[in-house]
Formats: C-alpha cells, structure tokens, sequence
C-alpha cells in the first residue's frame, strides 16, 4: 500500500549555510494491516509520517502511495484521495474551533461532495466514547477528548489507510486500548494502518514496529514484545534498510 525508497529530508537553519538533515534516507514497505513508528523525541517520526502522507515534500528519495508516487502527484489528486481514501490524524489535532465534535467529524464527508452519512459520524463518535459531547465545540473538550474526535473524523471516512501522530498521546491506557482497537478496523477491512507512538504497550498492538533513531531505520521487528522494542531502541547505533 505504501512504499519508501531512500527517503531523505533537510531544513535549512537560519543564518546557516548547511541544512540539519531531519531523515538519512528511509527505505520502507508498508502493507495491509498494522504498522507502529516508535523512536526517541526529535528522530524524525513525524517527519516521517509527512513524508509518506504527502503532506511534506522529501528532499530527495520518493513515496509511493496507494499507486501514486508522491513526488510528481498533483495537488488536486492527493486532495481527492485525502477525500476518499487517507486519514490522517495529526499529532495537535487540527480541529475547526467553530464546529462541534459531530460537524468535525462530518467535514471529510462534506469536503468529499458526499451526503454526510450519519450512521457513520454517530458510530465514529461511539467508538470513541464521545457521543453524549457531540455538540460541544473543541474549546470545551479536554485534551484527551480533542484527540479522540481526531480519531473519531480520520475513521468515520473509513480510509484505506490512516496515518496518526502518536493517536493515544493524551488518553489514559484504557481509553488507549480502545482507540486502538478502533484503528485496526482499518485493518480488518483489508486497510493499513501506520501510528506513530511513545507507548511500547501500543507499539506491541501492531502487527509489525519499525524503530527509527537519529533519523535512520534502526530495524523492523514483527509482532514483537516490549523487550523486543526497549532492545532494539538501547542497541548502538548502526541504521540499516532491512524490511
Ligand atoms: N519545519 C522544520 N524546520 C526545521 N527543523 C524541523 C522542522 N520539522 C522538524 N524539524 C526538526 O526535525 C527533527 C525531528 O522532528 P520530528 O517532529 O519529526 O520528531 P519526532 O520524532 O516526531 O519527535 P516527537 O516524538 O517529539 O514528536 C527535530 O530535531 C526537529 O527540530
Ligand atoms: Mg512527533
């Protein structure tokens, strides 16, 4: 569904003549099912996540989305398959202010052109356990509840793939757990998923981790358990492009 060929970033540093190169070239294959991102603050995760949803342009290397490659796609298609196809949930949940969690998680559906389906808004927001704050604005909510009707407006879409910053960030394990659980419906329905998290329990919920330091794949381990995970992240430091 996803692939990455040698995916580098930079930015320039003011009033530096080199760039900080954020990504040092990341090859990955992302199938069907559940993928976690885990790595250190600052190793490029979310950049990572950017890059592979199109929403930040590589410096050099390529991504290859659901069929598209992300470096010469139009705007206009990646808006339409932002529509119909991908969810993103960002990591400060991106929230219209002025529009209740029910109208939030309708808008992919009213952006789309569609008929705002609202079984499927209503189930989102059960999912998440947040029918009974439909109409309450995002300023109202707690934190935790803004991340959940993120989650709740990525899903109700029923992408082919989601993409979330770090989803459970601010929610408690149980709540976490749940949310979780929501996101591999992605999955089920023969969907992929690809989460970014701090949450090693979290992590060991996907199918395959990709652990990534210093801006480097460190490696991929599949199903693995927490100690896989603590292991992989504490080894020295010597990225490889394994898959
Ligand atoms: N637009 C930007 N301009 C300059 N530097 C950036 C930019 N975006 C990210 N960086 C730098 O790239 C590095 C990686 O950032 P990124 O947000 O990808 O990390 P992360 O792994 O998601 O961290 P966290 O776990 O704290 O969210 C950081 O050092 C950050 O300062
Ligand atoms: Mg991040």
């Amino acid at each position: 569904m996803l692939r990455a060929e040698e995916i580098r970033k930079s930015f320039p540093v003011p009033g530096r003549s080199s760039a900080v190169e954020v990504l040092n070239g990341i090859s990955l294959t992302i199938s069907a099912g559940v993928t976690a991102i885990v790595g250190p603050s600052g190793s490029g995760k979310s950049t990572l996540l950017y890059c592979l949803a199109g929403l930040e342009r590589p410096t050099s290397g390529r991504a290859v989305l659901l069929g598209h490659d992300l470096t010469s796609i139009s705007a206009r298609r990646l808006a339409l398959m932002y529509r119909e196809q991908i969810g993103f949930v960002f990591q400060s949940y991106n929230l219209i202010p002025s529009l209740t969690a029910w109208e939030n998680v309708a808008l992919p559906q009213r952006l789309g052109g569609k008929r705002v389906d609202k079984d499927l808004v209503n189930e989102a927001l059960t999912q998440v356990d947040l029918l009974g704050h439909a109409h309450d604005r995002p300023g109202t909510l707690s934190g935790g509840e803004q991340q959940r009707v993120a989650i709740a407006r990525a899903l109700a879409n029923q992408p082919d793939i989601l993409f979330a910053d770090e989803p459970t960030g601010a929610l408690d394990s149980q709540s976490a757990l749940r949310v979780n659980g929501y996101m591999r419906t992605v999955a089920d329905r023969g969907g992929a998923v690809l989460f970014v998290t701090h949450d090693i329990p979290a992590a060991c919920t996907a199918d395959q981790v990709v652990v990534i330091r210093d801006g480097g794949l460190l490696v991929t381990l599949s199903s693995p358990e927490p100690v896989d995970i603590l292991d992989a992240l504490a080894a020295p430091y010597s990225p490889t492009t394994t898959q």
